[in-house]
């Protein structure tokens, strides 16, 4: 089955089916009831495909997290969908070029953990500067190392920020808070925030910086971003952390290093192989090592990440859902509007091909309707024209919006009261 040209009323927000995958979190669930969205449905776990197949159909609204995959095939029974809401960060599990195709937005909260993971790397900046790591394996074994030696006070350190986008600002104010010096480095110009000072390159950083905590993208540009040369360049019994993505640091060279004391610790949260599941075993060149604090990726995991994730993507949803804004989506060209009282607003969504819009503004007139205010904004596959007319004539709207379907090129269309 395909998604046909489709034409969908303002529905009643009691009827605009949500239906939440994986435990959502409950901050989603609030959300949506306070605007008045009471028809929610929600799965504890994830749904076998042809059980999920079924589900999907009567749905408005679908949130999941990783473990559901949104394929052509599920998103093709998903007629009624409106929007797909990603209640994580990452969107792989979806198909995103299909639910571009079928004209449904797919959101995400790609920023809700910022804090989570500037808090660890701050705790990690201290633990490292003390020797914990070591000093707690040590302790665990029954040895008694009580000395000052190799443990350091983090004020008046420097500590060198690699990425200075919103973990690594973040990352800065809070070491900034416990007496830190702060240099960053980024491959765009970012205004400083608090006394930090951009590097004047990264080789500066790395040879100035007491602790260097890496937090850019993975790009191929970070791909081993941090190798043996890098790590040549850090003072020698420095200290590295990477909470970013598992490919910037080559990690056989870093185990060198910590061998040869160059570098005197590390804190990792990310690996280039991670296991895919809780069962699978997690292997790495640090086994042994004292000085080396491991986590399994959960430098953003939290209760209160979790809380704002929830709260974010039921946000954008209602936006969307409300009046149409799609700022925020990973799929769909984005617009940001304000709210449309008084008026009703037509959203059309179409293959980006010549003639759509000239034929959407060709109805108009024709009806003796004044355009109040129009948006227009394409990405290269899709269009997606909203219109605000000043008419209290529901059934003219109606009229108006199926015409607007049966233009050459249409996706869908929906109005909003
Ligand atoms: N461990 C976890 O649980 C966890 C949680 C959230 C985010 N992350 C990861 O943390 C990283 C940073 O996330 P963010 O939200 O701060 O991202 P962001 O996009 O806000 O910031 C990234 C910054 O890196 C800069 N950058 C890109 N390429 C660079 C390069 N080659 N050299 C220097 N700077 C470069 C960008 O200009 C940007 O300022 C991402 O890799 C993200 O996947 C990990």
């Amino acid at each position: 089955m395909e998604h046909g040209s489709q034409t969908k009323l303002s529905l009643d927000k009691k009827k605009i089916g949500i239906l939440l995958f994986e435990g959502i979190h409950a901050s989603a669930v609030d959300a949506f009831r306070a605007d008045g969205y009471t028809n929610i449905t929600r799965h504890e776990k994830s749904l076998p495909e042809a059980q999920l197949l079924e589900a999907v159909r009567a749905a408005s609204v679908i949130g999941i997290r990783s473990a559901t995959h949104l394929t052509r095939r599920v998103l093709e029974q998903a007629q009624g969908a409106i929007a797909v809401g990603c209640f994580c960060i990452g969107t792989n599990q979806v198909d995103l070029g299909a639910a571009e195709e079928f004209g449904i937005p797919v959101f995400n909260a790609p920023f809700s953990n910022t804090r989570s993971v500037a808090e660890l790397v701050l705790a990690e900046i201290i633990f490292l500067m003390r020797g914990v790591p070591f000093l707690n394996a040590a302790t665990h074994r029954g040895e008694w190392i009580k000395s000052a030696m190799g443990s350091f006070e983090v004020r008046g350190k420097r500590l060198g920020i690699v990425g200075y986008g919103h973990i690594g600002t973040q990352v800065g104010l809070l070491a900034e808070a416990v007496g830190m010096q702060v240099v960053y480095h980024d491959i765009e110009t970012k205004l400083a925030l608090g006394n930090g000072q951009p590097a004047e390159s990264l080789g500066a950083l790395l040879e100035s910086s007491d602790v260097v905590t890496l937090h850019v993208p993975e790009t191929p540009a970070t791909r081993n971003m941090i190798g043996a040369a890098e790590i040549a360049r850090m003072k020698r019994g420095a200290r590295l952390i990477n909470a970013s993505r598992g490919t910037v640091v080559d990690l056989d060279a870093l185990a060198e290093a910590l061998k040869s004391k160059q570098l005197s610790g590390a804190a990792l949260d990310v690996f280039p192989v991670e296991p895919k599941t809780a069962g699978e075993r997690f292997d790495s060149p640090f086994s042994g090592m004292d000085n080396v604090l491991l986590t399994p990726h959960v430098a953003g995991n939290t209760e209160e990440a979790q809380k704002n994730i929830g709260t974010e993507v039921a946000g954008k949803l209602i936006r969307f859902s409300n009046n149409g804004s799609t700022l925020g989506a990973v799929n769909f060209p984005e617009v940001s509007l304000p709210e449309h009282t008084g008026k009703r607003r037509l959203l059309h969504i179409h293959y980006n091909q010549p003639g759509v819009l000239s034929a959407i503004n060709a109805i108009f007139p024709a009806h003796n309707i004044n355009i109040a205010s129009q948006y227009l904004e394409t990405s290269a596959k899709i269009g997606y024209v909203v219109t605000d007319v000043e008419t209290s004539d529901s059934a003219l709207v109606t009229r108006l919006r199926d015409q607007l379907a049966a233009v050459a090129g249409t996706i869908r269309t929906r109005i909003l009261h």
